[in-house]
């Protein structure tokens, strides 16, 4: 392409004009390359486009924007993901096992609901399930703004910088009534190609290589730094709306039309069906499609096409009334178990393990599996030697189903469930009402090494660096026996590690030194007390303010908090009486080591505010109303009253309208409402 110069022009124009046609042109390529697999021209010829580009936004920096082509490569590294609250919550799906359950959990369900069951057929979108993430994106003008994860369907994690990095996704769309705004929901996988290379690379560096695509795609689409994201080809499949001003459809089929022909990337492979027999022979279809697609699949997903119809099913709190997910039988393979050994866990559960001959499983290649349990073991008859059967399903550890028992020789051996544990040698009891054997050593080396790797991990204190290598290194060299010792170390005594370097050593200070001030929902479940996981920990810091108030609480103060029950309290209760823990907690509080304590009522924004909905609401759902204003610190109740100081009203609100009124009280719309919250 051939600009034809004025004489004499301004050359700060002509760059700026240059500038918007190499990102229309390169950006056309990309979708042809990347989208469409059709490239109309050479790597070598676009690499020229992009160098082109790039050298006159060397020029002029002023003609930098975010939709540039040029962004997609990763800008600099961020500390931190921001938080994006998404403005319809992003649903997951009920699921159906075989095509049966696509009949029986869908179609008679929804034909029922609608009072149509021996009437007329319901016809159906199908679309594979990616084995992916799910996305949101956000166009504004046609143009990418915000990407977010899903999160836990309310809220997710800012990675617009990490989404630019796929070039399958236009960074801009095209076409015919491109709408004002655009949320649109998909899946962002990772091809077995791309997988298969990832893991290479990461061996080659000697890091674990990633369990299955997806733990891949997740991995690299939450990286800190783009550039390293930019490194695995991610792509992407949109596959429903959010919000949308600007633009309507009919239905899902129409829906992924027109996001096509706004250059999104839509599953060729979807398809709409006439009735349930298509989408249970589609189901079929897939699952023989699936071993020789270039990506994984897990099933298949079967929605009502018609939006008109999706509405009047609605959804319930976690999922919709009008889809399912069809999913496939996990893949299964025989092999030979070459031993049964023991894993000694956090909290000293000993676990057998099975040591299997390496057997690959739809790309990936399994040598261990869990057996559960002593009694699953005997109940299932598991013996050294045995050929087994063994199953991968999602990102679950794989596991040994059954045994081919038609291939025993006789020399197959049972082992009994062990007295002393395999690492400490302590005795091993087993707790009443529980199958698991557990070692009762305190110093217990595998436990600790969890310990520590479970308190710095990310959902923790979040202690960047120190993983799996670290921990053994400090364990082997004797330098830590408590989390406490983390925080004594020096420099030099990182320094005593293999290939550790001065900036490495650095970087690991300088990441215990900011996990000092970890909030304290983060610290509690950092220490890793018996059945606290994140929820509960936050549900303790909300309720008790501080550490000492939680660990000073009677088992009746703990079970008075709601989601607590008799045995979490009972457990949190004998972690803080118990003189080691105490110690341990001390110390770390010498240390420097003190979680912000939180206000109870949570000071947010909202704090001491009342809120009152009513009629229905069409933007989103009351779990998800609550949930925003609690987050913020207000409170909804269920009338109105003096107390009351919004009402929230969608469609066809009634008596609690008027009271708000009589008491004078402010009545606020759905989008108000959002403005109040500040919820973009
Ligand atoms: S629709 C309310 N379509 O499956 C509708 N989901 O179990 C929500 N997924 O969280 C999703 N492929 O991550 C939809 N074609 C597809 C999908 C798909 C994969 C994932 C998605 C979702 C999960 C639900």
């Amino acid at each position: 392409m051939q600009l034809s110069l004025l004489e004499n022009s301004d050359p700060r124009m002509d760059a700026e004009k240059r500038v918007s046609e190499l990102h229309t042109v390169l950006e056309y390529h990309n979708r042809r390359y990347y989208q469409l697999d059709a490239p109309e021209i050479s790597d070598a010829e676009y690499d020229e486009l992009f160098r082109e580009l790039a050298a006159l936004e060397e020029k002029y920096p002023e003609l930098v924007t975010a939709t540039s082509p040029t962004q997609r490569v990763g800008g600099a590294p961020v500390g931190r993901f921001r938080t994006v609250i998404h403005r319809m919550p992003m649903l997951s799906l009920e699921n159906a096992t075989n095509g049966e359950e696509i009949r029986t959990k869908l179609d008679a369900r929804i034909k029922k609901e609608l009072g149509l069951e021996d009437v007329a057929a319901v016809a159906y979108m199908c679309e594979p399930k990616m084995d992916g993430l799910a996305v949101e994106l956000i166009y504004e003008q046609g143009e990418l703004l915000v990407a977010s994860t899903r999160g836990d369907g309310i809220t997710g994690e800012d990675v617009t910088q990490n989404i630019r990095t796929i070039r399958g996704l236009p960074l801009r769309l095209t076409g015919e009534g491109v709408p004002s705004l655009l949320e649109v929901r998909g899946e962002v996988y990772l091809s077995l190609e791309s997988f298969q290379k990832t893991n290479r690379e990461r061996e080659e560096n000697g890091e674990a290589p990633f369990a299955n695509p997806r733990n891949a795609a997740a991995g690299s689409l939450r990286q800190l730094d783009p550039r390293i994201t930019a490194s695995r080809p991610l792509s992407m499949f949109c596959y429903a709306p959010g919000l949308v001003e600007g633009a309507t459809f009919s239905s899902q089929h129409e829906f992924l039309t027109a996001a096509a022909g706004w250059g999104l990337p839509v599953n060729p492979l979807a398809r709409r069906v006439e009735d349930v027999n298509g989408a249970v022979a589609y189901y079929h279809e897939m699952q023989e499609a699936r071993e020789s697609l270039p990506y994984e699949i897990d099933g298949t997903v079967v929605k009502v096409d018609s939006f008109l119809l999706q509405r009047e099913l609605g959804e319930k709190s976690r999922s919709p009334l009008w889809a399912i997910a069809g999913k496939f039988p996990p893949r299964q393979a025989e092999t030979q178990l070459e031993d049964i050994l023991l894993s000694v866990g956090r909290t000293g559960v000993i676990t057998p393990v099975a040591q299997l001959r390496p057997v690959e499983i739809s790309g990936v290649t399994v040598s261990r599996a869990t057996l559960h349990n002593w009694d699953e073991l005997a109940a299932k008859d598991i013996r050294i030697g045995d050929t087994v059967v063994v199953e991968r399903a999602g990102d679950v550890i794989p596991a040994v189903v059954r045994v081919v028992t038609t291939r025993r020789t006789g020399a197959e051996r049972t082992i009994p469930p062990p007295q002393f544990c395999p690492d400490c040698g302590s005795a091993v009891v087993r707790i009443a009402d529980e199958v698991a054997l557990r070692c009762m050593g305190i110093s217990c080396p595998p436990q600790i090494r969890e310990s520590l790797k479970h308190f710095a991990s990310r959902g923790a204190m979040d202690i960047e660096g120190l993983g799996d290598k670290v921990v053994e290194q400090l364990l082997s060299l004797g330098l830590v026996r408590t989390v406490a010792d983390l925080y004594r170390l020096t420099k030099d005594d990182f320094m005593r590690f293999e290939r550790m370097g001065d900036k490495l050593a650095s970087n690991l200070l300088n990441a215990l030194e900011a996990s000092k001030t970890r909030d304290l929902a983060r610290f509690v479940f950092a220490l890793g007390i018996r059945h606290v996981g994140q929820r509960t920990a936050k549900t303790l810091a909300q309720a008790f303010g501080s550490l000492d108030n939680i660990g000073n609480a009677t088992v009746d103060e703990l079970t008075s908090v709601r989601d607590i029950g008799a045995t979490v309290a009972q457990s949190i209760f004998t972690f803080f009486a118990t003189p080691d823990n105490r110690t341990v907690i001390e110390q770390l509080n010498e240390l420097g080591v003190c979680p912000a304590a939180v206000a109870k009522t949570v000071g947010g924004p909202l704090s001491g505010r009342n809120f009152v909905f009513t009629g229905t609401l069409t933007r989103f759902s009351r779990d998800y109303a609550r949930k925003l204003v609690e987050d913020q610190g207000g409170n909804v109740i269920g009338s109105v009253s003096k107390k009351t100081d919004y009402v929230v009203a969608g469609d066809e609100a009634g008596s609690k309208l008027i009271k708000a009124r009589e008491f004078g009280i402010a009545v606020i719309g759905e989008q108000e409402f959002l403005d109040l919250l500040e919820v973009h």
